[in-house]
């Protein structure tokens, strides 16, 4: 890994941060609309959240489907959350990103007829998820944008940090102060890259809690830099816990193996220790309940399991056979059997995880964020689409759509840009207080949540070291300030939402409050002080950005 300065990319017209599907697309469709792009990424290309995802992508596709279901079940998911126009846009357009990927070189599995094959996961009333190679969806996502984008000599900045926008006096996003990482994750000297649009594309915070199935780079970088950029963000609250990870021994942290929802999908169900199913009777879908039903049920059934069986409950997918589970997740059958357990013979210990952050970036679909210049796309923006729970395999489908709107936006007209000011130097956290930070926060704001442990949360997070003005950050510096600052504004949220409602659940008010039909929108002011609104669902609009020609 180079160390070397950043070569100047003054000519940038954008500059898109991260490289899973969202970044990887709005970097694609922007150099085919012939904008110059350089697309700027902590590790290596490719290798944010998207590679991971196993299920697939969502998209209205079958021969008994219709748009008005998915629309409607996005919906049931979101738990009255949703912005109805976002969904409706998101599902119009699906199938169109789908056919977008496809015409880039994607290999989808296919059925008999040889159109994409469909498969169902939790909340689906039909079979809509295309996927490829099985279980490794999100690879063959990743393989197809990063060839495209090679492919079309874009420029990338590998093992690169974004430490903050460059802003003009009057708050425009004009580019970023970017980092080269080096080894043990130190910093060169922050450097300026002058664009006319940001675009992050950065992911999620999944990283805030100690054990989730996100990467390590999923730490909030995008959403911490985005609050220091003027920028607002909502639903922070709302983190999907997803049922079904590989559990890999009490107290597990960090990434955990997935186990995709396509395994109860095609018929696997969780069962207790002496084999009996848990989810009959919790909800008519059972298994295939909404992701925050499932594991909302899970939290529930192990909190009253006897001591010695509270932390996993099992996943029986034997009846599938060998054959089957072979073809059709040969990823998780690999992986269950390296870490010593053959889901063809008996059921495989899971347990929930952090998995995928609902809220984000407060932005509209075409990624304008109410910021001159600055833009959020995917997991890193909240575009009311998922509302206060994600359906399965919405995200990488969200990405898509969100990505083609935003480049055909930025192809169409760039934002002004101009000269950038200094700005303050912001706080840094002591990275040494990232594991107390993380496993607070999946004790007081993980499945479950109270007014008494998020208070704890609250003033733990107040507590943490700060390090001293001016000292030298490196890489952990970094992740651990967004983390501290997602965490916080996380915190507040989930404490001010007095009510339980898709991912957030308050054992101290399990009821849904139809006066909390809102979502809480958040800012930094400049002294890093948290301002909160209410909004009512349907009114949450990022205010229109001044854009020239
Ligand atoms: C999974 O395969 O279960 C995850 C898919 C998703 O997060 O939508």
């Amino acid at each position: 890994m180079s160390t070397a300065a950043i070569r100047p990319l003054s000519s940038s017209d954008v500059l898109v941060v991260g490289s899973g599907a969202a970044g990887l697309m709005t970097a694609v469709a922007l150099a085919d609309a012939g904008r110059a792009v350089t697309v700027i990424t902590k590790g290596a290309l490719g290798e944010g959240s998207t590679a991971w995802a196993q299920g697939g992508l969502a998209a209205v596709l079958g021969p008994d489907d219709r748009a008005g279901l998915h629309v409607q079940d996005t919906l049931v998911a979101g738990a009255g959350l949703c912005g109805v126009e976002a969904v409706r846009t998101l599902v119009a357009e699906a199938p169109a990103a789908v056919a977008t990927l496809r015409e880039l070189g994607a290999v989808l599995d296919l059925g008999r007829d040889g159109c994409p094959a469909l498969t169902r996961e939790g909340g689906h009333s039909r079979d809509r998820i295309v996927h490829a190679d099985g279980d490794a969806s999100g690879a063959e996502v990743t393989r197809t944008l990063t060839g495209a984008l090679r492919a079309r000599g874009v420029a990338v900045l590998e093992h690169t940090a974004a430490v903050d926008a460059l802003r003009t006096a009057d708050g425009r996003v004009v580019g970023l102060r970017v980092a080269r990482i080096g080894p043990g994750g130190a910093l060169a000297k922050p450097e300026e890259l002058r664009s006319r649009a940001v675009v992050l594309a950065t992911g999620g915070f999944g990283q805030v809690f100690s054990a989730t199935s996100s990467p390590a780079g999923a730490t909030g970088d995008g959403v911490a830099l985005a609050l220091r950029a003027g920028a607002e963000v909502a639903d922070v609250e709302m983190v999907q816990f997803h049922p079904t990870v590989l559990w890999a021994g009490p107290g597990a942290e960090g990434q955990q193996m997935l186990v995709s929802e396509a395994v109860r999908g095609e018929g696997a169900v969780l069962v207790d220790a002496g084999g009996r199913r848990i989810m009959p009777g919790r909800h008519p879908l059972a298994d295939l309940a909404p992701r925050d039903v499932v594991s909302a049920a899970i939290a529930a059934f192990l909190a009253e399991a006897p001591p010695g069986e509270r932390d996993h409950v099992w996943l029986d997918a034997r009846h599938l056979g060998a054959d089957h589970l072979a073809r059709r997740f040969p990823g998780i059958l690999r992986a269950c059997r390296s870490a010593g357990y053959d889901p063809a013979r008996e059921p495989v210990p899971v347990a929930p995880a952090a998995h995928y952050t609902c809220g984000g970036v407060l932005a509209d679909l075409d990624g304008g964020t109410g910021v001159p210049g600055l833009y959020a796309v995917g997991e890193v923006a909240c575009t009311g689409v998922h509302g206060a729970n994600r359906l399965a395999s919405n995200s990488i489908t969200e990405g898509l759509v969100a990505a083609r709107r935003c480049a055909a936006t930025l192809a169409a007209a760039l934002p002004s840009g101009g000269v950038p000011v200094a700005g303050p130097n912001p706080v840094a956290i002591d990275p040494g207080a990232r594991r107390a930070m993380t496993l607070a926060a999946s004790r007081f704001a993980g499945i479950v949540r109270d007014s008494a442990g998020l208070t704890r949360l609250a003033a733990a997070l107040a507590a943490v070291p700060r390090l001293p003005a001016g000292c030298a950050q490196d890489l952990a510096t970094l992740e651990a300030t967004a983390l501290h600052t997602v965490a916080t504004v996380l915190c507040a949220a989930a404490l001010a939402r007095e009510e339980s409602r898709g991912c957030h659940r308050r054992t101290d008010a399990p009821a849904t409050r139809p006066e909390w039909r809102v979502r809480l929108v958040h800012r930094l002011d400049p002294a890093g002080g948290l301002h909160t609104r209410t909004v009512p669902v349907g009114n949450v609009r990022p205010v229109p950005e001044h854009v020239v020609a």
